[in-house]
């Protein structure tokens, strides 16, 4: 059974997501033994303990400096023996040591196709603002693993979603939630839970 350690931020709809494939056994081989966020307001800590699941706020404001910070959430997750770091909708940048301590380990669902609309300030609305800025006709979402840049590790599974006419940043990243990462965030999980994901000269291969 593949441990999930899951790292978020704010509303937790993607970790509403995973548990419930997880009841409904769409995720066989995979649970969630851990949720982790730095916002100790966050709605996905309340939707974790509502699941029993073991619920934590580590906050950089509780720190000297960003390297306790970074050694304390590397520590409750190697505590924790999590097999699996999900970043679902996490706001913080992975430090390397938490990269190097998890190689093609750490995942990461952004609601855009990669390589568009990605990188340092495209989180959250902006991806979407950033998309009918320039009048794309199609976006979606992206799961790929984590490496040390931002939004750049090998992507596993992506999922193509229309713009409509009359779209505001909010109507289209409700439609790119619904439509596409609540969709493939619990599938890439269930096909990396069965190893049927390899990463090959940085490219994945989904054996099917
Ligand atoms: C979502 O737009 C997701 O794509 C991004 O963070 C936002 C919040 O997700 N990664 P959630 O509702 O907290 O899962």
């Amino acid at each position: 059974m593949l441990k999930l350690g899951v790292l978020v931020s704010g509303g937790g709809t993607n970790l509403q997501a995973i548990l419930d494939a997880v009841d409904h056994q769409v995720i066989k081989t995979a649970e969630v033994g851990l949720v982790i966020s730095n916002n100790a307001g966050a709605y996905a800590l309340e939707r974790a303990k509502n699941h029993d699941i073991p619920a934590v706020c580590i906050s950089p404001k509780n720190f000297e400096n960003r390297e306790e910070f970074h050694r304390a959430l590397l520590d409750e997750l190697q505590k924790n023996k999590v097999d699996l770091v999900v970043l679902a909708g996490f706001l913080v940048a992975v430090p390397p040591m938490i990269v190097e301590a998890y190689p093609n380990r750490i995942i990461n669902i952004h609601p855009s196709l990669i390589p568009s609309f990605c990188g340092t300030g495209f989180y959250g609305l902006r991806v979407h603002e950033g998309v009918l800025d320039r009048g794309v006709k199609v976006t979606g979402a992206t799961v790929h693993f984590v490496d040390a840049g931002t939004d750049t590790g090998p992507i596993i599974l992506q999922k193509a979603v229309e713009v409509a006419e009359g779209d505001t940043p909010e109507i289209l990243q409700r439609r790119v939630m619904e439509e596409a990462e609540w969709k493939i965030l619990p599938e890439a999980i269930d096909l990396i839970a069965n190893d049927r994901v390899q990463v090959v000269d940085g490219k994945v291969r989904i054996s099917r």
